[in-house]
């Protein structure tokens, strides 16, 4: 059975999940009576935006892009592209690393297009601006010695992402551009990765002008989504069987996704499966909801994560710790030379960290958040996102994302230039 058909067999698990709730969750799923947005769009996005590749999407509006090959320690080999600054900046800027979440790529930081997305905003503003894309991701899944298809390859999880793939991107962008610094701005497991890295390899603390954490994913305690819940006990429970059928990636990249999400979730049906899915993952938001840009969307996502990286985010919730993978008490003696896996040491990510949360995250609750926040020795900003129905893909997705988020958090990052 290959990756993409497990992918697709979870993936109907869970709308059939979502359809079953439906009743209970009517007053919800109520999407007001606006205008007709049939073809329209609020963003200045095609439909053909679902269909291109991250740098033909750049090109396409205006922006110069180069892909750059980073080859991490462990020979993993990642696609970053790299958006030049629209303008020169007045006076000098750091670049800014934006690191996407689980299962997306770098398409998260451009995709609602000119005058919306973060990536080219920062770049109208002066900064040159890198995308990452993770290891085992559409963009990244080459390596020096082994292949995607073989068990060695997904031998990872978002903790190697942390460790290797971050700091071969950071030494990268540093000699590359000649700085001594980088702004991140992560989103939810771009936030993992990045303390993973801040806490377990400290030195680069010193590299980091800023961290932007955009709905941070350290304390999963609180998941509010029903589907979220199900996901993770349903790849807990078919853990055996993944192995047994020597499964070790889902929901891989296929370009047939678009296609498909425009023939389940068809422009003029309001509360698409689509729109359902998403309102039970991240938490309804019908305002911020753009249902053409929905679709762009799932042109690029998914884009593929290991089974690993699902079991370590699983544990997270588990244990209630941040900590290292769980092999279990046997495995873990061999790796860690203890019975249990070590933690991450949150107090020596010492760079400075501006947190944006929402209230109506169903994946990242705000009490988590906070709760992270005061184990964190450099908090210079622990915000939520003014409107109340902000959701966990609002980050990247919502119509009012410029708005409420964008426009505020710029020119704090400008303050963080030296
Ligand atoms: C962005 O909006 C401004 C007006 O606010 C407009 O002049 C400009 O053309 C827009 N940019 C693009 C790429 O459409
Ligand atoms: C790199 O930057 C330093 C200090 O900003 C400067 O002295 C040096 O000439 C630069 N090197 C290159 C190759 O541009
Ligand atoms: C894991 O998440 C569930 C669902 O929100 C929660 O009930 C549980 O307490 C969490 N586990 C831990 C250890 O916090
Ligand atoms: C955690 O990091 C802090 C700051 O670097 C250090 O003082 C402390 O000893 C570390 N704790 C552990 C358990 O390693």
């Amino acid at each position: 059975m290959s990756s993409g058909m497990i992918g697709w067999w979870m993936l109907i698990v869970l709308v059939g999940s979502v359809l079953g709730q439906n009743e209970v969750d009517t007053t919800e799923n109520d999407i007001p009576q606006e205008e007709d947005q049939d073809e329209a769009s609020w963003f200045q996005i095609d439909d053909e935006d679902g269909e291109l590749t991250v740098p033909e999407l750049i090109t396409k509006y205006g922006y110069r892009v180069e892909s750059h090959a980073v080859i991490s320690s462990d020979g993993y080999m990642l696609t970053v592209f790299r958006i030049a600054p629209r303008q020169p900046p007045e006076k000098s800027q750091y670049p800014v690393l934006m690191v996407h979440g689980l299962m997306t790529s770098a398409a998260d930081y451009v995709i609602t297009g000119p005058n919306n997305s973060l990536a080219y905003l920062l770049a109208d503003r002066g900064y040159e601006v890198w995308l990452a894309n993770m290891r085992g991701t559409r963009y990244s899944k080459g390596h020096t010695s082994i292949t995607p298809d073989s068990p060695e390859y997904w031998d990872f999880s978002w903790h190697e992402m942390g460790y290797y793939d971050l700091p071969a991107i950071i030494d990268y962008i540093r000699a590359t551009s000649n700085v001594s610094k980088v702004h991140y701005v992560g989103h939810s497991q771009g936030t993992t990765v990045y303390f993973v890295m801040s806490s377990s390899r400290p030195e680069y603390n010193e590299k980091i002008a800023l961290m932007t954490a955009l709905s941070p994913a350290v304390i999963l305690k609180r998941i509010r989504s029903p589907i979220g819940r199900l996901t993770l006990d349903l790849v807990e429970s078919l853990k055996q069987l993944l192995q047994a059928l020597e499964i070790y990636d889902v929901f891989a990249y296929n370009k047939n996704y678009h296609q498909l999400a425009k023939s389940i979730c068809p422009k003029e049906e309001k509360e698409s499966i689509c729109y359902r899915l998403v309102s039970q993952i991240c938490g309804p938001n019908p305002d911020a909801y753009d249902r053409k840009l929905m679709l762009a969307f799932l042109g690029h996502a998914p884009a593929g994560a290991s089974v690993k990286q699902l079991m370590h985010f699983i544990q997270l919730n588990r244990s209630g710790l941040f900590r290292r993978y769980d092999y279990g008490k046997k495995g873990n003696l061999q790796t860690y030379s203890n019975w249990k896996p070590p933690s991450y040491n949150l107090t020596a990510a010492s760079a400075p960290v501006l947190i944006y949360y929402a209230l109506n995250d169903w994946l990242v609750h705000p009490r988590d958040v906070q709760q992270f926040a005061r184990k964190l020795p450099r908090v210079v900003g622990l915000n939520p996102v003014g409107d109340k129905q902000f959701n966990h893909l609002d980050f990247i997705t919502a119509k009012t994302a410029r708005e409420q988020l964008y426009d505020k958090l710029m020119p704090v990052l400008d303050g963080f230039n030296d």
